[in-house]
């Protein structure tokens, strides 16, 4: 039984024959004359993950996780010494490393919003930090990796455009299980890894960047031949696009598979996939309310991860019994998870993540295997 696709999810069939067909046309004529040939199907990536997003393809960049789009957004803000981040206790922990990481090189002020009792980021405060602060960036993860919150992207999306501040993101565990919509966000960054909800393969993701940061000329810190043209000696010419965000070699077979799984998520309808989704997790933490076990998800609004414990904060019995099972799962630590799991003072907590794909005979199974 399936239930980690917040960590790397099963792939469509037609994700996995698309890779495998590339790879016997490299085979045969060679990476450069294959990409030649397959243009036009390359083109459909930019178009299919445009339609996921409710962009336009020029919006779109092809990343190879994560974290490398998020590392290209961040370094394209000209940031000062003491200019500041505003972010969240959620964000992900390569997200705050990198902010701690601009702290050590550039004084950086990195402040989080405070929260209020719903576990919900407390928009008052933010508007109050903005006016102290005046941040560079505000920097949001959508779904966290280690726990079921939803935060609020889209009233913060709001404030952000009322004193144009940049706005990014990280939306990795989202897109695949839920309506992502760059318009309602109004963020001018969004990243996103294709192996989770997306089903795609892995070493692919996609970093969605605004007209309005097209416009304002940002580029990576360290661009390459795919982002700018040699003009002169000492002078480069930006390009357009946000393709400006990309390197010019990836993997072509994982980016054409990748595209397979935007269109399959785009085929079903991210409205059904989210709709069946929340019911899914919903049981799954009923269920195992019922049974007596610590569901660590807080929140107004919660996703298809489902994270919880035993009664006195262990997890030893529950991982064995899903082993004995086959039935896949991850773990999250501390570490991982620095500020959530110190405030409700947790060291570990099983993640169930299920995906459309599972059932409510499925939930309702594993349930009872952990009661028994
Ligand atoms: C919320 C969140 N952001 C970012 C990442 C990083 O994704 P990647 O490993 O593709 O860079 C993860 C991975 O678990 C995540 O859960």
């Amino acid at each position: 039984m399936f239930l980690n696709s917040a960590g790397s999810s099963l792939t469509p069939k037609i994700v996995l024959k698309t890779m495998v067909d590339y790879l016997h046309q490299e085979e045969q004529f060679g990476g450069y004359e294959t990409a030649n040939r397959n243009s036009e199907i390359i083109q459909g990536f930019y178009d299919e993950t445009a339609k996921l997003l409710n962009c336009k393809s020029s919006n779109i960049a092809f990343a190879t996780s994560s974290t490398d789009a998020y590392a290209k957004a961040l370094s394209s803000i000209p940031f000062k010494e003491e200019d500041c981040i505003i972010t969240t206790d959620d964000d992900y922990i390569s997200n705050q490393i990198a902010f701690i990481s601009l702290q050590k090189r550039l004084n950086i002020k990195v402040i989080r919003i405070k929260k209020n009792q719903d576990n919900e980021l407390d928009l008052e405060d933010l508007e109050d930090l903005i006016r102290k602060h005046q941040p560079k960036l505000i920097a949001v993860t959508h779904i966290p990796t280690n726990s079921g919150l939803i935060q609020n992207v889209e009233g913060v999306g709001k404030i952000c455009r009322q004193h144009n501040i940049l706005y990014l993101v990280d939306a990795c565990q989202s897109v695949g299980q839920m309506v992502v919509d760059v318009q309602k966000i109004e963020c001018d960054f969004l990243t996103a890894t294709g192996r989770k909800f997306m089903r795609g393969p892995r070493g692919t993701g996609f970093l969605y960047v605004s007209d309005r940061v097209l416009e304002l000329g940002l580029v990576p810190l360290l661009l390459d031949l795919n982002g700018a043209d040699w003009t002169e000696f000492d002078n480069y010419k930006i390009f357009k696009t946000a393709k400006r965000f990309e390197y010019w070699e990836i993997s072509y077979s994982s980016l054409l598979g990748f595209t397979e799984a935007v269109r399959y998520a785009n085929q079903i309808g991210l409205n059904n996939i989210e709709e069946y989704n929340k019911k899914l997790a919903a049981t799954l933490r009923t269920h195992l309310e019922n049974k007596g076990f610590r569901i660590l998800d807080k929140g107004n609004n919660l996703s298809s991860i489902v994270t919880f414990c035993s009664k006195d904060g262990e997890i030893d019995s529950i991982q064995n019994i899903l082993k004995e099972n086959n039935i896949y799962f991850s773990v999250s630590y501390k570490g991982g998870a620095l500020i959530d799991f110190s405030h409700k003072n947790i060291d570990k907590a099983v993640r169930l993540s299920p995906h459309y794909f599972n059932t409510v005979e499925e939930i309702e199974k594993v349930s009872q295997l952990l009661s028994n």
